[in-house]
């Protein structure tokens, strides 16, 4: 319930109420008196109007005043009564005394009296017993005597009362309306709020199976589809983390078996030489498989964590080449692929020499290990760019999007590392701010890593963490 009242639904109904409550105030409090005075004065200049004719009209003969004043008081639709002035004022004729009040009110009547004392017209409201009046008298010109004109104001107050009601009524069931189609209104709001809150608890907790929904177009449905692709995005970052741990475990898991196995077999105290040697041999290739796995899975790490140090120097592709083929030679003769080299002469790109040694290496021990004996292999330096080439059966069509990706490696072949060589060698290429290309078919497969090119003479030393 605490809730409900300091939830934002609650605040904007009461925001709506303290408004529109403002509002009803203002026309309550200037409108309404306003027309009050508005009527009563119009009222009483009506009476101004009517006041001076009669008085101009009024005959000199003091015995015609009953009809005459009868008749002006039915126009003016009002009371008339005309005082004497010699001595205190009295009233000597009245007429119109039909509108229910006592003639002996006007006795002492202050308009009157004022309009007698200062002899010029004076008009105003006043009050007998408990009703009011809009008067207006003016002394009758050539005489002592002195006219007032006298109305009721019972029906305009009436009117300005009803109105006051009606307002009122009106205005207390609009709060009401108003509260709550505001608050159901921001309720629903609050609703659809709680909801998105509800789901970046479930994407908090790790849950990022159940869809985020919000058919609305305004802000809260664009921020619950954004919310949805970030939960997307994670879901798939997440699929990716576990299948990461899941291969690498596997890849690890293997030779560590192995190792294992040949542990055992060791133990035996009859085992020759020979197979001890074997053995031994055997268990070296597993060790070093597992060296590589190790590098080759902390460079993941430090590319994925962003830590991977890469300098921006001048490299020269062609001292790169040179290196990777004197490297390679022993491996190639022993596998009977010819190794051979093709350079450019002047292939200066940007980059970090180390890294692309390591790209370098990655391509030909590939292009010597997935390919049958007697393919030739050629290491070729270009303008920015270094490929290796090798005339074996290539990649099928339909692995060829996926050879860069971690732990994809084309089954049936005969070498097997852990296929992360090709995806690292592409993230150090980008990193570098290369790409890595692949070209392949049957008797000619390419890999070609390209790097901005440098103008040998000037250094750029910079570092960037990728
Ligand atoms: N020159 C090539 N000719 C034919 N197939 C290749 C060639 N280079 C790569 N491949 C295929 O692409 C796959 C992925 O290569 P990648 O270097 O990523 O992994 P790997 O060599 O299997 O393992 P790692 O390099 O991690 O030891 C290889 O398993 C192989 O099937
Ligand atoms: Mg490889």
């Amino acid at each position: 319930m605490k809730r409900a009242f300091s939830g934002v639904g609650a605040r904007l109904a009461l925001a709506l109420f303290v408004v529109l409550a403002g509002a009803l105030a203002i026309v309550y409090l200037i409108v309404v008196p306003s027309l009050e005075s508005r009527l009563v004065n119009g009222r009483v200049s009506e009476l101004e109007r009517a006041a001076p004719g009669i008085a101009k009209e009024l005959p000199a003969d003091r015995f015609l005043w009953p009809d005459f004043l009868e008749a002006a008081s039915a126009s003016a639709n009002g009371r008339v009564v005309v005082y004497d002035t010699v001595g205190p004022p009295t009233a000597l004729v009245i007429a119109g005394d039909s509108q229910a009040f006592r003639s002996t009110d006007v006795q002492r009547d202050p308009i009157a009296l004022a309009a007698a004392e200062r002899q010029r017209a004076v008009s105003g409201t006043t009050t007998h017993g408990d009703q009011r009046f809009a008067e207006a008298a003016i002394p009758v010109p050539g005489s002592s005597a002195v006219l007032l004109v006298s109305a009721t104001l019972r029906e305009s107050l009436a009117t300005v009362r009803v109105t006051r009601e009606r307002l009122l009524i009106a205005g207390v069931f609009a709060l009401v309306v108003a509260l709550t189609v505001g608050y159901a209104g921001s309720w629903l709001f609050a609703r659809r709020l709680r909801r998105l809150e509800r789901a970046a608890e479930r994407i908090a907790a790790g849950n990022f199976d159940e869809p985020i929904t919000d058919s609305g177009s305004d802000e809260v449905g664009q921020l619950a589809r954004t919310f949805d692709r970030m939960r997307q995005r994670l879901a798939q970052l997440d699929h990716a983390r576990r299948e990461f741990i899941a291969n690498a475990s596997h890849e690890l898991r293997t030779p560590v078996f192995s190792l294992g196995g040949f542990l055992e077999l060791l133990r035996d105290e009859d085992l020759d030489e020979g197979t001890r040697r074997e053995f031994l041999a055997t268990m070296s290739e597993q060790v070093d498989r597992l060296a590589k796995l190790a590098t080759e899975l902390l460079d993941l790490s430090r590319v994925d964590a962003g830590r991977l140090r890469i300098e921006r120097r001048v490299v020269d592709l062609d001292e790169v080449a040179d290196t990777v083929v004197d490297e390679f030679t022993g491996l190639a003769v022993a596998g009977d692929r010819p190794l051979s080299l093709s350079e450019a002469g002047s292939a200066y790109v940007l980059g970090d020499e180390q890294r692309v040694l390591q790209v370098a290496r990655a391509l030909v021990e590939n292009a010597l290990v997935h390919t049958p004996p007697g393919t030739h292999v050629q290491v070729r330096t270009s303008e920015g760019a270094l490929g290796v080439e090798d005339d074996g059966p290539g990649i099928p069509a339909a692995h060829l999007e996926h050879v860069f990706e971690r732990f994809y490696r084309v089954e049936g072949q005969r070498a097997s590392g852990s296929g992360l060589g090709l995806a690292i060698a592409r993230e150090l290429a980008q990193a570098m701010g290369g790409t890595l290309e692949l070209d392949s078919e049957p008797g000619r497969t390419v890999f070609r890593l390209r790097l901005p090119v440098a103008d040998a003479v000037a250094p750029v030393e910079e570092h960037v963490s990728v």
